[in-house]
C-alpha cells in the first residue's frame, strides 16, 4: 500500500488537513506529532514541518525511515521573486536550490558539497499532477475563498506558476535582500525556508517530491502582512483544495 507523506508548513494548513481524515492516530517521534490515516482512499502520515532547513530535514527524514512513505508532497506559503509572481499566486516547484548554501572556493556558490548540484529535482509527474489541481482549484478561487476574502487581500485572476524556488533559514523581508537573491539566481520564483532541504532528502532516499507554495508576500519591505490571517483565510484553503483536488485524480495503490 503506498503511503503519502503530506508537510505543512503551518498550523492552520495541517489543522485543515486532519479534519479531512476522520481515522488519524498520532504516532510520536523526535518530538513531533505524525498523524497517520486515510484521505479520499489514499493511506497518509501528515505533519507540520517545522521551520527552517535542519528542523524540516528531520521531519523528513522521520517520514521516511519510520512511517515509509514513498510520495512526499510540502505545502506552505513563500515569498515570491519572479517579476509575474504575486501575492495569492501558486508556485509549484519544479526544483529548488538553497540560496545560503556557499562553500566556495571549495565548491561552486550554492552547490551541496559531495553532491555535485545545487539544484534538486522536484518530480515531474507529481509537478504535473499538483499542478493541474492548482489550476483548477485558482480557476475557481472564488468558490474556495468566497468574494469578500478575495476583495480583502486584493486578490484578482490568481496564477499558476511552474519553476525554481530557493530556501535559506531566513525571512527574506527587505527590498534590498529580494534584489541581491534575484541577483544572485535570476531564474527563482519564490523564497522559503525549507523546500530545498526536504528536496535534498527525498534524493537521499530516492522518493518523489514535490512543493507547492502559495504567495504570502513579496519578500520585501512589506513582507510583514497579517500571516495568520492570510493563512487561516487564503494559503491553507488553497492548500487543502489543492492536495484534496490531487488525491482525488490519484488511483489509490
Ligand atoms: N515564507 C513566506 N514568506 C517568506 C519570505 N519572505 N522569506 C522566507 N520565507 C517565507
Amino acid at each position: 500500500m503506498a503511503v503519502i507523506g503530506i508537510m505543512s508548513a503551518m498550523h492552520e494548513e495541517l489543522a485543515a488537513v486532519l479534519a479531512q481524515m476522520p481515522d488519524e492516530q498520532r504516532v510520536s517521534v523526535a518530538g513531533r506529532d505524525f498523524w497517520v490515516g486515510h484521505w479520499h482512499g489514499h493511506t497518509v502520515v501528515a505533519v507540520l514541518s517545522r521551520i527552517g532547513k535542519v528542523a524540516a530535514a528531520t521531519t523528513a527524514t522521520v517520514l521516511l525511515e519510520r512511517f515509509q512513505v514513498d510520495t512526499l508532497v510540502f505545502t506552505g506559503v513563500a515569498g515570491g521573486l519572479g517579476l509575474n509572481v504575486r501575492v495569492g499566486d501558486v508556485v509549484v516547484a519544479t526544483g529548488l536550490v538553497q540560496h545560503d548554501m556557499d562553500a566556495s572556493p571549495l565548491f561552486p556558490r550554492h552547490e551541496v558539497p559531495l553532491y555535485g548540484r545545487a539544484r534538486f529535482e522536484a518530480d515531474a509527474t507529481l509537478v504535473a499532477q499538483l499542478a493541474s489541481a492548482t489550476q483548477q482549484v485558482l480557476g475557481d478561487a472564488e468558490r474556495y475563498l468566497g468574494l469578500e476574502t478575495l476583495a480583502q487581500f486584493h486578490l484578482s485572476r490568481p496564477q499558476t506558476h511552474q519553476g525554481l524556488v530557493i530556501s535559506g533559514d531566513r525571512f527574506v523581508a527587505t527590498s534590498a535582500e529580494s534584489h541581491v537573491l534575484r541577483q544572485a539566481l535570476p531564474d527563482a520564483l519564490a523564497v522559503e525556508m525549507e523546500g530545498a532541504a526536504v528536496a535534498q532528502v527525498c534524493h537521499d532516499y530516492g522518493v518523489p517530491f514535490a512543493a507547492v507554495r502559495t504567495i504570502s508576500d513579496r519578500a520585501d519591505d512589506e513582507a510583514h502582512t497579517d500571516f495568520t490571517r492570510f493563512i487561516r483565510e487564503v494559503a491553507s484553503r488553497y492548500s487543502l483544495a489543492i492536495l484534496s483536488q490531487w488525491l482525488l485524480s490519484r488511483q489509490p495503490v
